[in-house]
């Protein structure tokens, strides 16, 4: 697993600012409901060598990440920890703040890594103002790291008037059939780096016959080759999985190398937006 530099580039100076590393490679949350679901898929990832996890106040699970964290034996500074802020809850810099703390007392944590604005606040106002409040718990020692997740490059040229540091990661869906090269370039302009969230495209996409074709050619797992394929688009890329032996399997991605199947990945384009897009949204 690689480890990637990011940082909150200062809006005025350009600066690099609260520079920090994270690992290129991690383990997706979403949807595990069942009780004790999430806790089993982290701490067998954890186990296994994964060292990032993404979690989300909306996924209800930040306390069972917490536990296995805890249970894990493993030093909590090498684990890199990401939440988000709820779309609903991001309306103000107070409220900011104290989701804040609150995603922390559900994680049983006293510093997250990476906070990451869920998606674009519905109401236009409130961007600013929840950014300042981002800021501020990037400030007060809350976070270590923060940023965005779903923005489009409109939404991310807008917080150039009204950020003073600009987002270190932007969180979009990125898959070989959603691929964004321009968004992707749009999010390493502003000095921020892209994070690849359903590579697999919720799993709806693992048995495409033309990426299975590429996994033969390869000799490894059709999931496998979609997320390397995401990870060397430069993309920290979170693949969920709560199946013990596909935790595994996912991380094998790792030690595979893509040469010679540039154009077949190529073709796999397709636009395909597998949950929600609010990326596209005013
Ligand atoms: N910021 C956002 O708005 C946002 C939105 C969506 C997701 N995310 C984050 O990104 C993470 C990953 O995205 P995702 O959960 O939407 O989708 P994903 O990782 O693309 O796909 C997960 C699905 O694929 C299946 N799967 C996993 N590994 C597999 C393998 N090796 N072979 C076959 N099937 C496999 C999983 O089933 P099993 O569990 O049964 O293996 C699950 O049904 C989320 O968990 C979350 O942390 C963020």
């Amino acid at each position: 697993m690689e480890i990637v530099s990011i940082s909150n580039t200062d809006t005025a100076t350009g600066r690099k600012m609260h520079e920090i590393e994270m690992p290129n490679f991690g383990l997706g949350v979403y949807l595990m409901g069942e009780p004790g679901e999430c806790k089993a898929a982290v701490k067998h990832a954890l186990e296994k060598g994964y060292r990032l996890i993404d979690t989300a106040m909306a996924y209800g699970n930040e306390d069972e990440v917490g536990q296995a964290i805890r249970e894990s034996g493993i030093e909590r500074k090498e684990i890199f920890v990401v939440t988000k802020l709820r779309q609903p809850h991001a309306n103000s810099h107070e409220e900011t703040l104290e989701r804040c703390q609150q995603s922390l007392e559900n994680l049983g944590l006293d510093y997250m890594d990476l906070y990451l604005v869920h998606a674009p606040p519905k109401e236009l106002a409130a961007r600013a103002p929840v950014w300042a409040g981002m800021e501020e718990c990037l400030s007060k020692g809350w976070t270590r790291s923060i940023g965005v997740s779903n923005y489009g490059a409109h939404h991310l040229d807008a917080m150039v008037s009204y950020a003073s540091l600009m987002p270190s990661v932007n969180q979009i869906e990125i898959s070989p059939w959603l691929q964004r090269s321009a968004l992707r370039a749009a999010i390493s302009g502003i000095g921020a780096v892209p994070m690849a969230y359903s590579p697999l495209a919720r799993g709806h996409k693992v048995e495409d016959p033309e990426l299975g074709k590429i996994a033969k050619s390869l000799g490894c797992t059709p999931a496998q080759a979609a997320i390397k394929w995401c990870i060397d688009s430069g993309s920290i890329t979170i693949p969920k999985s709560s199946n013990l032996s596909r935790i595994e399997e996912n991380l094998g991605s790792l030690e595979l190398d893509l040469s010679g199947t540039e154009a077949a990945f190529a073709s796999l384009e397709e636009s395909y937006v597998s949950g929600w897009d609010p990326t596209s949204e005013k």
